[in-house]
């Protein structure tokens, strides 16, 4: 492996948008489920994110029970928003019991774009995300309210998260979007291998989150971390047996192999997941400037396909135990 030029922005499909190939997401710092989060440290890592060549911030609605991520993003905003390409969605919050609300609603999509606009003291973001589709509300509607908030001024392109491939066709079909957002990571594929064909076809861009999964794939948490037992990242399978130790089993090969191409594990994951096909940006999410500032270093990593054979080869044998 090699380190390259520096990284470029990508356009994004048909749009005029560049991004960079990494993204900062902001769901840490809504300190919902991180710990330890305090403004002073999330501004430094937005600024820090920026100063490295990062231009796509991520943020939504649920980034925080009151929109938190989104007033914290706004205090950058006020001095940088030209060098920000930013993301937000609606069809997602938390009312004031603290409960997850999904709601696809046209009337309620249009008012939480205009409410995010305040909250973040912009006039529009480039891209709004519908979050996710509400059960209860005919896609087709939720998307025409998307194209209604491009029609206003306050989104420049619409992208669609938590989709399947239907889905995203249904709501294609009524609303052109530009990026979708699925999870994705070395070991949690199928949701973009879903989308991946229909998205190359359309020239739709792919911005996967999770690509660190949660932190557990940057590698430093060792076999026998001990967790806060708040740390909600306990709930997830992947943190608990028996899937922790054979993660922990391929992390190692991870680590062998970062530390032969001088990177460290999590820029590894993250080369490696900007070489797959169809795959645009790896939203990253942090709460502290070394943590941005080590992953924005993968978008100058170039993997070998020797390299990523034998990665290929790791996951899917693991897969296969
Ligand atoms: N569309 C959707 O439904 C959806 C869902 C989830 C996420 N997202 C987006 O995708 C973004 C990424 O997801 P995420 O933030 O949940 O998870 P993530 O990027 O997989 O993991 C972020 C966590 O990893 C740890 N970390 C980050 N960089 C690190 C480093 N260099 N070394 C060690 N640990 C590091 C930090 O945790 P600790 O410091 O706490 O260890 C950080 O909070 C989100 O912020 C959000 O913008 C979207």
């Amino acid at each position: 492996m090699s380190e390259t030029s520096p990284q470029t922005w990508q356009k994004l499909g048909k749009s005029d948008l560049r991004l960079s190939s990494v993204g900062l997401g902001l769901w840490p710092i809504a300190g919902i489920s991180s710990l330890g989060v305090n403004d002073k440290d999330s501004l430094a890592t937005i600024h820090a994110a920026l100063d490295a060549g990062i231009n796509h911030i991520d943020t939504a609605f649920s980034y925080g029970y009151d929109g938190e991520a989104d007033r914290v993003l706004a205090q950058v905003l006020k001095q940088r928003r030209d060098e920000v390409v930013l993301a937000s969605k609606v069809g997602q919050y938390f009312d004031s019991t603290r409960q997850r609300v999904i709601d696809g609603r046209p009337e309620t999509l249009i008012q939480h774009a205009q409410q995010a606009l305040e909250r973040l003291a912009t006039d529009h973001v480039d891209i709004m995300y519908l979050h996710l589709p509400d059960p209860q509300v005919p896609l087709q509607e939720s998307a025409a309210a998307i194209v209604e908030i491009i029609r206003r001024g306050w989104a420049r392109y619409a992208g669609v998260s938590n989709v399947d491939a239907q889905q995203l066709q249904d709501f294609h079909a009524v609303c052109p979007v530009a990026i979708v957002q699925p999870p994705f990571n070395m070991l949690q594929q199928d949701a973009v291998k879903v989308l991946r064909d229909y998205c190359l076809q359309n020239n739709i861009a792919m911005a996967c989150y999770w690509v660190l999964m949660k932190g557990l794939l940057a590698g430093k948490m060792n076999r026998d971390h001990q967790f806060d037992p708040q740390d909600k990242r306990l709930t997830y399978p992947i943190y608990q047996e028996p899937q922790w130790s054979r993660t922990q089993d391929f992390l190692d090969l991870l680590r062998t192999l970062a530390n032969q191409l001088d990177c460290t594990v999590a820029q590894l994951v993250i080369a490696w997941t900007l070489q797959q096909p169809g795959i645009n940006v790896a939203l990253c999410g942090a709460k502290r400037p070394e943590q941005i500032l080590e992953t924005a270093a993968a978008m100058r990593l170039q993997l070998d396909r020797e390299t990523c054979v034998q990665i290929d080869h790791w996951i899917a044998k693991l897969a296969d135990d």
